[in-house]
């Protein structure tokens, strides 16, 4: 099964819309839409969605969130709905990243409800997992990763995951400038495929896309990325500067 490369750029709480604006112009100009073998998207703070959506379009460049409340509508001030994502233009959502965990309280239980909701609208969630240092050096990574799955997949039908994308961010790779090296990666997302034939089935396995987040530039996209296990990148600092994330699509592009 070939599944498209996808590379996302998760901005974090980065960015005036102006400088949201003079980055898409400056990442499209030498001509992002050349890298066709890969699917390019940007998770950016909510106020910019609106003044970014036709330039994205045009440029077949996805437009990306990095959280969504479960609830449809109601009396929830600050939060923000699956449909009001999907209206703004919206394809992918980040679902449980580890600064929302850790800096915002989100449990496994919540993020299960965030994928359900999620697969009930048209938004296609990108789920963080990912161990802690002490969790890698205790041979215990694996195991986490596989907790998370189970709780955040809880309920899912089979045709919710056959849209999924798992990212592997192991915590201590993320903002570190330490790359995880490419055996880890591919065992990873080797055994995510595997957790996840074992919840669902094979051709569920076969169809969820796997892909690596903590410190990716340039150069070690390109080593990661190569493997056929892995499916692209979700990339936070490098995806602030238009010419390096430019650099990452490009290289993963250029792979057979
Ligand atoms: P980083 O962030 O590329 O800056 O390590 C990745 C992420 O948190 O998604």
């Amino acid at each position: 099964m070939i599944r498209q490369k996808l590379i996302a750029g998760n901005w974090k709480m980065h960015k005036t819309t102006t400088q949201a604006i003079q980055f898409a112009n400056d990442f499209i100009a030498p001509g992002i839409n050349q890298f066709k073998k890969t699917e390019v998207c940007v998770c950016v703070p909510f106020v910019h969605l609106h003044a970014l959506e036709n330039i994205f379009t045009q440029n077949d460049i996805k437009l990306g969130a990095q959280n969504v409340y479960f609830e449809q509508e109601g009396a929830f001030t600050g939060e923000i709905s699956c449909g009001m994502l999907a209206d703004a233009g919206v394809k992918y959502v980040i679902v449980g990243h580890s600064e929302r965990r850790a800096l915002f309280a989100e449990t496994d239980d919540m993020i299960n409800k965030k994928l359900r909701a999620a697969f009930n609208s048209a938004l296609n969630p990108i789920l963080c997992v990912g161990e802690n240092l002490e969790q890698r050096g205790s041979g215990a990574a694996q195991e986490t990763v596989g907790r998370q799955l189970e709780a955040a997949l809880r309920d899912i039908g089979i045709t919710g995951v056959q849209r999924l994308t798992v990212a592997y961010e192991p915590i201590w790779a993320i903002g570190t400038g330490r790359t995880a090296i490419p055996n880890q990666v591919r065992e990873m997302c080797a055994f995510i495929r595997s957790k996840i034939e074992a919840l669902y089935d094979g051709r569920a396995a076969a169809k969820t896309r796997c892909i690596y987040g903590g410190s990716v530039n340039p150069v070690t996209a390109r080593d990661i990325v190569g493997n056929s296990d892995v499916d692209g990148a979700l990339v936070g600092g490098a995806s602030l500067k238009p010419d390096v994330f430019f650099n990452i699509v490009k290289a993963v592009n250029s792979q057979d």
